[in-house]
């Protein structure tokens, strides 16, 4: 099934980590929308049997839809075996508001461990096939918060400054033709903002309302842009 996916034409095989809610949701609907293929994971299957039939009601092998909890090294290194030309790392947690004597060092690890290690897993397993392919983009989803700071989110904080130093530091890693970019999506009415802001969220712009740019953004990465830091 997975080596039967295909893109063809100028459409772009786009992997999405998070899709199951929020704004990796409304961008793999955005991308779908416009003719792109997906391969997206999250945790929760009924979810993303929802997005599948949703995105695919009549051709279920159109896209490719994944349990998998990018915590996991080996659940990513399956979900590698997927040639993918797009990667964008947007699975995200975030530590319930509280100040740091008072988070547990299970809640830290768990936002370290998704945000930061996560996205080092999707690296370390797709990025071999993308250097031999000479080709290939990959968006780290950063934060104002991993360019800026805040009482009571500490650990998130931490972690989407270490997403800035992991991309600028794999950028010069990569060989000319690839490109990896920390993107900061702004300020979207989501579940994690909801968890941050309260009621407040709700005066932010929809995942919806945001895709649309996002889209745009990203699929107009080239290589020349490796190594930047985006908003969008
Ligand atoms: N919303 C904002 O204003 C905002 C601002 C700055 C940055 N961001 C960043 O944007 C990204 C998306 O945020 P969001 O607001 O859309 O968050 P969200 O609504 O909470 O959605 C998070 C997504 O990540 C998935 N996820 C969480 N842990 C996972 C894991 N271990 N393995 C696989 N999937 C996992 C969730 O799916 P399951 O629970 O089903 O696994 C869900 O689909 C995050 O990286 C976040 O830090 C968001």
């Amino acid at each position: 099934m997975v080596n039967a996916l295909s893109s063809g034409g100028s459409a772009k095989l786009v992997l999405i980590t998070g899709v199951s809610r929020g704004l990796g949701r409304a961008l793999a609907l955005e991308m779908a929308k416009r003719g792109h293929t997906i391969v997206g994971c999250s945790r929760s299957q009924e979810k993303l049997h929802s997005l599948s039939t949703q995105l695919s009601p009549d051709d279920p092998s159109k896209h490719l839809f994944v349990l998998a909890d990018v915590r996991s090294d080996s659940s990513v290194a399956e979900l590698a075996k997927v040639m993918v030309d797009t990667k964008v790392n947007n699975a995200g947690t975030i530590n319930k508001n509280n100040k740091i004597w008072e988070i547990s060092s299970e809640e830290f690890d768990a936002v370290l461990d998704t945000n930061v290690k996560g996205t080092a897993n999707i690296l370390r397993h797709f990025l071999p096939f993308m250097i031999q392919n000479k080709k290939g983009l990959i968006v780290n989803l950063s934060s104002g918060w991993g360019r800026s700071s805040a009482a009571e989110v500490a650990p998130y904080c931490a972690s989407k400054w270490a997403i800035e130093g992991l991309t600028g530091s794999v950028a010069k890693e990569l060989p000319f033709g690839l490109a990896v970019v920390a993107l900061n999506p702004g300020v979207i009415n989501t579940d994690m903002l909801a968890s941050c802001f309260g009621s407040s969220a709700a005066v932010y712009p929809s995942p919806e309302s945001w895709a649309p740019n996002a889209t745009t953004l990203i699929l107009g990465l080239t290589a020349q842009d490796n190594g930047a830091s985006l908003t969008v």
